[in-house]
């Protein structure tokens, strides 16, 4: 049997940092709101030009290395990413020319916060089917290009950033499974309403920002959660008392407790980044994946449960012997 085992993880974080209170002083909101509601004390936000393919090569070149692949060995890459450089080409095809690896297959996946997720879940099929060798799988995004900063409802939730992992086939696990989901039927509850085919409306930014029902979102997040690790401790014949980490989405700290409650597993054991990065969509998985390793956290031969739940609504989770 052919699995897909994590040989090395980087990330990327743009410089400048925003913190609540620099917040506070442009939208009526203060630093214990937001910390108290969601856990969240700063993001970062990218530079005037700097792109989510620019963090995502940086987080790349960090796996690479910490793996020992030359970018040469790659044979597909997957990025999963709301906030792409360009329409086309993807910025999975960008990012493959600027490594030196073309000739691979490279493609974006937008499955929202749960991009990373969804990534990895397709990485892992080709590496078990035998069609790949080496992935290389990222979350990447400058969210804060559509961010309406006038909204305090939306504007303080989100940061940019970029993870990325190298996958590569190995004879033990690795990836035990994943699990993807989604559920069109939720559009409304958080999107982006324009686009390309749809149009751009004559607001502001052309009116791409985020539009949430923030309470219905969490509430949902929450149950669906709750269900999406039922299921992956169910398919592995697991006990939630044998995971050693939960590495959860960062979007808001009290979504991360709830989980942290069904699997029983207390907060050192949790990997809690979204203080520091806020929600960076597809990116915060790898990001707090990254921190988890580089941090001395996770350990190899440790059990792993990754979960991201977003705009879709998509869900997913994976199990992992890192
Ligand atoms: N600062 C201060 N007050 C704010 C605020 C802010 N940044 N944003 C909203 N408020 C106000 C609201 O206007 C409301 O005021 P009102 O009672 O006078 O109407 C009040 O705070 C409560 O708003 P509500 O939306 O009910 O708060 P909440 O406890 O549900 O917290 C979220 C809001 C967004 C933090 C929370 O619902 C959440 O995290 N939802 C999930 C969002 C998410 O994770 N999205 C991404 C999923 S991938």
């Amino acid at each position: 049997m052919t699995y897909a085992r994590i040989a090395g993880t980087g990330s990327a974080l743009p410089e400048r940092v925003i913190s609540n209170a620099e917040l506070a002083a442009r939208v009526d909101t203060s630093d214990e709101w937001i910390a108290e509601r969601t856990g969240i004390r700063q993001r970062h936000i990218a530079a005037d030009g700097q792109t989510t393919g620019d963090l995502a090569y940086a987080a790349a070149m960090a796996a690479l290395q910490a793996a020992g692949v030359d970018a040469k060995e790659i044979d597909l890459i997957v990025l999963g990413t709301t906030t792409p450089d360009l329409v086309f080409p993807s910025t999975a095809c960008l990012l493959q020319h600027r490594l030196g690896a073309n000739g691979c297959a490279a493609f974006d996946v937008n499955a929202a916060c749960s991009g990373f997720i969804y990534a990895l879940t397709v990485a892992n099929q080709f590496i078990r089917a035998g069609t790949a060798k080496t992935a290389l799988v990222i979350g990447a995004e400058t969210l804060s290009r559509f961010l309406d900063w006038s909204d305090r409802a939306t504007c303080v939730l989100f940061g940019d950033g970029a993870g990325a992992v190298v996958l590569k086939a190995a004879d033990e696990p690795g990836i035990l499974s994943s699990h993807i989901h989604a559920d069109g039927g939720y559009k409304e509850l958080l999107w982006n309403p324009v686009g390309v085919s749809a149009g751009f409306k004559d607001e502001p930014n052309h009116g791409l920002r985020v539009l949430m029902q923030g309470r219905e979102v969490f509430k949902v997040a929450v149950k669906t959660l709750d269900r999406v690790v039922e299921e992956t401790l169910e398919a592995n014949q697991l006990d939630r008392h044998q995971l050693d980490w939960l590495i959860p989405h960062q979007a808001n700290l009290r979504i991360i407790e709830a989980t942290a409650k069904r699997l029983d597993m207390p907060m050192d054991r949790v990997i809690v980044t979204v203080d520091k990065h806020a929600n960076t969509s597809a990116a915060s998985v790898p990001l707090a994946l990254d921190y988890a390793v580089r941090s001395g956290k996770v350990q190899r031969g440790q059990l792993l449960l990754l979960e991201a739940f977003g705009g879709g609504f998509t869900w997913g989770s994976a199990l992992l012997r890192y």
